[in-house]
C-alpha cells in the first residue's frame, strides 16, 4: 500500500475523490534544507520559483520556513502576498511585465525585478519615478549555454527570448545605472529545468563572473548574485546531482574568483515540490486496441499536461500490488478527446476496472498548469504531515467554472 507520510493513499482518496494530487510536507521542507545546507555559512536566499506549484497551502509551507518567492505575474503577487509571505523576500522575473504589475509590485515593495530588456528597464524608471520610487533591480543575462534539456525548457541559449544577451550586458546595465527610478542591485541568470548535470550550471557560472568583473570594473557594483533555478528531479532513474553537492561545488568556484562575498539568490522550483506530489486517480476502463492496449483513468492532460507538452516521462504504479493476474502493456491515457491526451505510453500493469494508480512526481509543473480542457473541473489537493491531511484545494465545481461567464 502506497503511503505518503503516516497517510494512505487508499484511504485519502476514497475520502477526497480522485483525481487527487497529495504533496508531503516534510519532503518539501527536507528538499528545502539541502538547499540551506549548501549555503551554510553563507548570505543565501532560497526563493521558490512558485510557478512550479502555487497552490496557497504550498506557498504557505514555504513562506513558514522563511522562504523568498519568485514570481513571473501579479497574480503570483498577490498569491504569495495571500499565502503570508514576505514581500522583502520576492523577487519578479519574466520578459513580459506590465506597467500594472510593475506598479502592484512595487507598492508591496518587492526586494529586486530580474529585468530582461532594455525596454523593460525604461518603462519600469518611468512607473518607479511616477510612483516617487527607485525600483532594485538585476538585469538577467543570457549566457548562451545549453542546459541540456528538453528544448522546451532551455532559456539560456541565444535562440531563447530570456534575458539580456551577454554582448549587451555592460551596455543595458550602463543605461540602468544612468536611469533615476533605477537602483541596481544585482546579477541574474537562469539556463534552464530540469538539469540533470552540474556542467552547465559551472559554465554559466563562469559567464555570470567575467560579466560581474566587467560591470564592477564600469563602476557598477553589484551586491547579489542570482543563479536562477533549474536543478532537476529523478522522474526515471534521473541522477541530478544533490543541492547541496551542486552548491558546493559551485561555491567553491564563486570562492576561487573571488566572489564569496556576494549575496546568493536562488529559484528553485521543481526540485522543492516535484517528487513532494503524486496524483491518485481510478482506472475507468481497460481496453484492447488492435495495436495498443489502452488503460483509461479519470485524470487526463488537463490535470497532467507534461507528457502532452513535452513528452515527459511520470512513473504510474498501482496503490497496492494485486495478487492474482498478470501484467499487460498498456498506453495510460484520460478521458480528453485528443490523441496527445496520454500519461504513461507502453507501461505493465496489472490492473482493473475501479483499481487506482499513482503518477508520480507530480508535485511541480502539475496543478500549476492545469486547465479546464473539455470543462473538466481541476482536481483537489491534500497536504500532508505526519498523520494529518489538509484539503488545501476542494475539488472544482461546474459553478465555480461557469461563475465568471454569461450571455445576454
Ligand atoms: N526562474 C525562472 C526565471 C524560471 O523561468 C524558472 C522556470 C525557474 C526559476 C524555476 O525552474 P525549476 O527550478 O523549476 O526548473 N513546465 C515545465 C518547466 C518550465 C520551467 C519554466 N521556468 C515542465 O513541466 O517541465
Amino acid at each position: 500500500m502506497l503511503h505518503v507520510e503516516a497517510l494512505s493513499l487508499d484511504a485519502l482518496a476514497r475520502e477526497h475523490g480522485t483525481p487527487l494530487f497529495v504533496y508531503s510536507k516534510q519532503w518539501m521542507l527536507d528538499a528545502l534544507a539541502a538547499y540551506r545546507r549548501g549555503f551554510e555559512g553563507r548570505d543565501a536566499l532560497v526563493c521558490y520559483a512558485m510557478k512550479a506549484n502555487s497552490s496557497l497551502g504550498v506557498l504557505r509551507v514555504f513562506a513558514e520556513a522563511g522562504c523568498g518567492f519568485d514570481i513571473v505575474s501579479g497574480g503570483e503577487l498577490a498569491r504569495v502576498l495571500a499565502a503570508g509571505a514576505d514581500p522583502a523576500k520576492v523577487i519578479f522575473s519574466g520578459v513580459g511585465k506590465t506597467r500594472d504589475e510593475m506598479r502592484q509590485a512595487l507598492a508591496a515593495g518587492i526586494a529586486c525585478f530580474n529585468v530582461e530588456s532594455e525596454a523593460e528597464l525604461d518603462v519600469l524608471n518611468a512607473v518607479a519615478l511616477a510612483q516617487k520610487q527607485r525600483a532594485r533591480i538585476s538585469i538577467r543575462i543570457n549566457p548562451n549555454v545549453d542546459p541540456k534539456t528538453h528544448p522546451y525548457i532551455s532559456t539560456g541559449l541565444k535562440g531563447n527570448k530570456f534575458g539580456v544577451a551577454h554582448d549587451r550586458a555592460l551596455h543595458a546595465y550602463r543605461h540602468a545605472a544612468s536611469l533615476p527610478g533605477i537602483e541596481v542591485v544585482g546579477i541574474d541568470c537562469h539556463i534552464g529545468s530540469q538539469i540533470t548535470e552540474a556542467s552547465p550550471y559551472l559554465d554559466a557560472l563562469e559567464r555570470v563572473l567575467d560579466l560581474v568583473e566587467t560591470i564592477e570594473q564600469a563602476g557598477i557594483p553589484l551586491h547579489h548574485l542570482d543563479f536562477g533555478g533549474g536543478l532537476g528531479i529523478d522522474y526515471n532513474h534521473d541522477t541530478p546531482p544533490a543541492a547541496d553537492v551542486l552548491w558546493k561545488q559551485l561555491l567553491a568556484r564563486l570562492d576561487a574568483r573571488g566572489f564569496g562575498d556576494r549575496q546568493l539568490i536562488v529559484e528553485p522550483g521543481r526540485s522543492l515540490i516535484g517528487n513532494a506530489g503524486v496524483c491518485v486517480t481510478e482506472v475507468l476502463y481497460t481496453k484492447p486496441g488492435e495495436d495498443k492496449n489502452f488503460c483509461i483513468i479519470d485524470a487526463a492532460m488537463n490535470d497532467l499536461p507534461r507528457p502532452a507538452m513535452y513528452q515527459a516521462f511520470h512513473q504510474i504504479v498501482p496503490l497496492a500490488e494485486r495478487s492474482a493476474g498478470t501484467s499487460t502493456t498498456y498506453d495510460v491515457v484520460g478521458p480528453i478527446c485528443e490523441s496527445g491526451d496520454w500519461i504513461g505510453r507502453d507501461r505493465a500493469l496489472n490492473v482493473v476496472e475501479g483499481d487506482l494508480l499513482a503518477v508520480l512526481s507530480a508535485g511541480a509543473y502539475c496543478m500549476s498548469m492545469a486547465s479546464n480542457y473539455n470543462s473538466r473541473g481541476r482536481a483537489a489537493e491534500v497536504l500532508v504531515s505526519g498523520d494529518r491531511a489538509t484539503l488545501i484545494r476542494r475539488r472544482e465545481s461546474v459553478d465555480d467554472q461557469l461563475r465568471a461567464e454569461h450571455f445576454d
